[in-house]
């Protein structure tokens, strides 16, 4: 059950007149269009296109994220979560360097990191191959539209069959886009907007009334709930900071001294931290204490530094927790001085 060429017509007229004025919409640029959709997997694209900005300014070719230190790459993706998104852009650019940029969604998937969804966006926009893409909105649109009421693993099989058999040949990459920006702008999640929808004629769930319901949702896996305890430690005006050499998360990123357990701590207790990371709920609780010598068991920074660090956003959190009181220290000095 596809699109009728009707329903085709309608839905890119209504793209090309309400389309979001995105940056990545304005190249062709293999690259440009690669970074931006590995930005937008996992982060809603108004999140997304300021660090999509400052990541071509900083890294505005292939050659120059190949060339970058993971260092520079993981801070400049700091706050999108989800890093090894990072490290892939870097591990792929590095292949793309050594082996040139794939011209095909089968070249594409053979660099690393790549998957289906990526490359199939990456040759539809840049290269005009007619290739579907399927994400949760492609799911969504299409479960509305034929009334399936299937999940998980089978919804995105006949959501692929049926993107790939609506997909308008001619304009792949607008039409890929133009069902995906249909799911964010107008088939939401809740409250879907029949009534400015460009394809309700063709939709099975608006005649039906099932819209609200579909897509079927899959049984949440439930949360491993994880207890841990971090110290910024001071002395001297300087931090301690240790680098995440091993673990499921965050690897090769800074983080404030951690023990991944519940103990009682010494300090002051500035308050606790909830933090979701993929299927787990870190609760974290912090501490802040001055020490009389640096350890060596740590690498000690300034705040300056610290600024410049990659700190998953758990331990920014903390570390804004560390500053508000002093930041109300100087607001309440500077209302007495008047
Ligand atoms: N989500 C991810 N990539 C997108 C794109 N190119 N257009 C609309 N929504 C998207």
């Amino acid at each position: 059950m596809a699109f009728p060429p009707e329903a085709q017509a309608a839905l890119l007229a209504w793209y090309d007149a309400n389309k979001r004025n995105l940056p990545w919409r304005r190249t062709l640029d293999p690259y440009a269009i690669w970074v931006s959709e590995a930005m937008c997997q996992q982060t809603s694209v108004a999140v997304a296109t300021p660090y999509w900005e400052r990541w071509m300014a900083r890294f505005p070719d292939v050659s120059s994220l190949a060339a970058a230190d993971e260092h520079d790459v993981l801070s400049l993706w700091q706050g999108l979560g989800y890093y090894r998104r990072a490290k892939s852009l870097l591990a792929g650019a590095q292949t793309v360097m050594a082996s040139g940029m794939p011209d095909s969604a089968s070249g594409w998937l053979k660099v690393p990191g790549v998957g289906p969804y990526t490359a199939s966006a990456i040759a539809s926009i840049a290269n005009n191959e007619p290739v579907a893409v399927v994400d949760g909105n492609v799911e969504r649109v299409y479960a509305r539209v034929t009334d399936d009421s299937a999940a998980g693993a089978t919804l995105k099989r006949n959501a692929g069959a049926w993107a790939q058999a609506s997909l308008l040949a001619e304009r792949p990459g607008d039409w890929n886009q133009a069902v995906m920006e249909l799911g964010a702008l107008v088939c939401t999640p809740r409250s879907p907007d029949c009534r400015s929808c460009p394809v309700r004629e063709w939709c099975l769930a608006r005649s039906r009334g099932t819209a609200e319901n579909l897509p079927t949702k899959q049984p949440k896996p439930t949360q491993a709930e994880l207890f841990w305890t971090c110290t910024l430690a001071n002395c001297e005006g300087k931090w301690a900071v240790e680098q995440i050499k091993d673990g499921k998360w965050w690897v090769g990123m800074w983080r404030f001294p951690t023990l991944e357990e519940q103990i009682v701590p010494e300090g002051v207790d500035l308050g606790t931290i909830t933090h979701t990371v993929t299927k787990h709920k870190v609760t974290m609780r912090v501490v802040k204490r001055e020490l009389s010598a640096q350890s060596e068991l740590w690498t000690w920074v300034s705040a300056e530094q610290l600024e410049l660090l990659p700190l998953p956003s758990l331990y920014r959190k903390a570390w804004d927790m560390a500053r508000r009181p002093v930041l109300l220290e100087v607001l309440a000095e500077r209302s007495t001085r008047g």
